[in-house]
Formats: structure tokens, C-alpha cells, sequence
């Protein structure tokens, strides 16, 4: 696991990228060099008053080389409301923690027989990202689903679309890709793959609760391991306060730091 540390991140610039999503990027050399895919950072915004606390954020891309990091995020409520009001000529730095919680290689540990399925369904797509370039680098065969309410959600597709061996998106209202949920574009694609031999050996889903769960359900169905990527409202970040359990098979535990990414099987949905 990276190590804890408290930053103040050069802040690069905050821009809208499609219906309520903004992409945030910062400069902190040690941070993007030892995140991990689906790891996330602990936030303070500048600008809010004391009493909001830090805001867990998925890092989307990071690049060791330029010390650059990219964070994804949908205006949804105060916090995000400020965060989007943000502007890179009046603010130079950004206050976060990081690296927080494991990653999806440390939940599965990747190996030359495996093929990997990705569903991120809203902004799920954000965490599965690096996770979708590490499997690119190390030359696992890696399949992605990602699911928006419609075309203008769909910010990451591009990126995806460069490195992983196929791409399926799907929108609620049918602007673009296949029409509906991505649930039977789920089963048919894991039906599709052991017709051709070559069967998935992991599924790695981020999206709203149902999508995980449901996909969840088809991966126990087919014999399928399936990680999830859970999202919590998180007070402290380090594993102190419990303000973002989930259940498990085995008591509750703490999203932040026993997580973000749970063995789906784990979880009592
Ligand atoms: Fe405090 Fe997880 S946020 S224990």
C-alpha cells in the first residue's frame, strides 16, 4: 500500500468536460508516483467554510513523469458546487491526503491467463481507469462497458477507447451506444467470451449500487470473480471515525481504509 501523507498539490486548472462533470487536475510529483489504480485522495476544499469536511476523490489518471494528477468529479451538492467555481488563476494550491486504501491489482493480483472485464457505470468510469492502463501495460487482454444517462456523460470514452480491446457504452436514453442498462450487454459479453474460449477471470465494476450489485449477481452466476470499487461519505479518511462502513460477510468494515475495492462475494448487498 502507498504511503499516507498530507500535500499541498500545485493546482493546474478545473474544467467542465460534459453534463455535470468537471476534471480537475493538480501537479504532486510523490503522489503520482506511488497512487495506485483506484486509490483515492482526501480533499480539503479551498474556499469552504470550516464546518465541510474533506471530500474523497478517485484519482482518474495520473503521470509519474510530469507529476501530474487528474481527478473526476460531478457537481452534485455545496462541496462540488465549490469545487467547480474553482479557478486555477486565484488558487495555487490544493490540501489532500493520499494515497488512501487499496487498489484493484491488490484485490486481484493480475496473471498472464487472465482476461478483465470493466463496467463503470456514471462516473465509475472514473476509479477503473488506471486500472484499464495498468492491464494495458502488462498486456491483459481487458474488455469495458461504460454506462451513462446519455452522450455528453460519456467524457471518458475517448481515453478507454485508446487501450482497451473493445469498447461497448451504453446510454439511458439511447443518444449513444446501445439503448438502456448495461446489464444484458454484461451477460451477453460474458456469454460472448466463453463461447470463444477464452473466458473473463475477473470483473471490476464502479457505478450506483444497483449496477454492482446486479453485476455482481451475473459474475457469481457465471463463476466469475467481481470486485467493486464502494463509494462513502468519509469524515476522517484514515479509518478513525467509522462514518463509512459497509457490510460484509464478515462485520462491518471501513470503505477507506479496508477498501475502496471489495471482493463483490464479501459484501452484503
Ligand atoms: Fe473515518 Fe473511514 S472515513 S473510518
Amino acid at each position: 500500500m502507498s504511503k499516507l501523507a498530507l500535500y499541498n498539490a500545485a493546482f493546474v486548472s478545473n474544467e467542465h468536460v460534459g453534463g455535470n462533470i468537471y476534471l480537475m487536475k493538480f501537479v504532486c510529483p510523490p503522489l503520482a508516483n506511488s497512487i495506485k489504480a483506484g486509490q483515492f485522495v482526501h480533499l480539503q476544499l479551498p474556499c469552504a467554510s470550516e464546518h465541510l469536511l474533506r471530500r474523497p476523490f478517485s484519482v482518474y489518471r495520473s503521470d509519474a513523469q510530469t507529476g501530474v494528477l487528474e481527478i473526476l468529479y460531478a457537481q452534485i451538492g455545496e462541496g462540488t458546487r465549490l469545487l467547480a467555481q474553482l479557478d486555477a488563476r486565484h488558487v495555487d494550491t490544493i490540501n489532500m491526503i493520499g494515497a488512501i486504501g487499496n487498489s484493484w491489482q491488490d484485490m486481484h493480483p493480475v496473471c498472464e491467463r487472465d482476461r478483465v472485464l470493466l463496467v463503470g457505470a456514471g462516473l465509475g468510469s472514473a476509479p477503473l481507469y488506471m486500472w484499464a492502463r495498468y492491464l494495458y501495460e502488462h498486456s491483459i487482454p481487458c474488455d469495458a462497458i461504460l454506462a451513462a444517462r446519455s452522450a455528453e456523460y460519456l467524457c471518458t470514452r475517448l481515453d478507454y477507447q485508446r487501450i482497451v480491446s473493445s469498447l461497448t457504452c451504453t446510454t439511458d436514453d439511447g443518444s449513444f451506444g446501445i439503448p438502456g442498462t448495461c446489464i444484458p450487454v454484461v451477460e451477453r459479453l460474458i456469454k460472448e467470451a466463453q463461447n470463444q474460449g477464452t473466458p473473463y477471470t475477473c470483473i471490476s465494476v464502479c457505478g450506483p449500487s444497483i449496477v454492482m450489485k446486479l453485476v455482481s449477481n451475473l459474475a457469481h452466476d457465471f463463476g466469475i470473480f467481481c470486485q467493486v470499487s464502494l463509494e462513502r461519505s468519509m469524515a476522517c479518511g484514515i479509518g478513525a471515525c467509522l462514518s463509512c462502513t459497509a457490510d460484509t460477510h464478515c462485520g462491518k468494515k471501513r470503505v477507506c481504509i479496508d477498501g475502496p475495492v471489495f471482493d463483490a462475494s464479501e459484501l452484503v448487498w
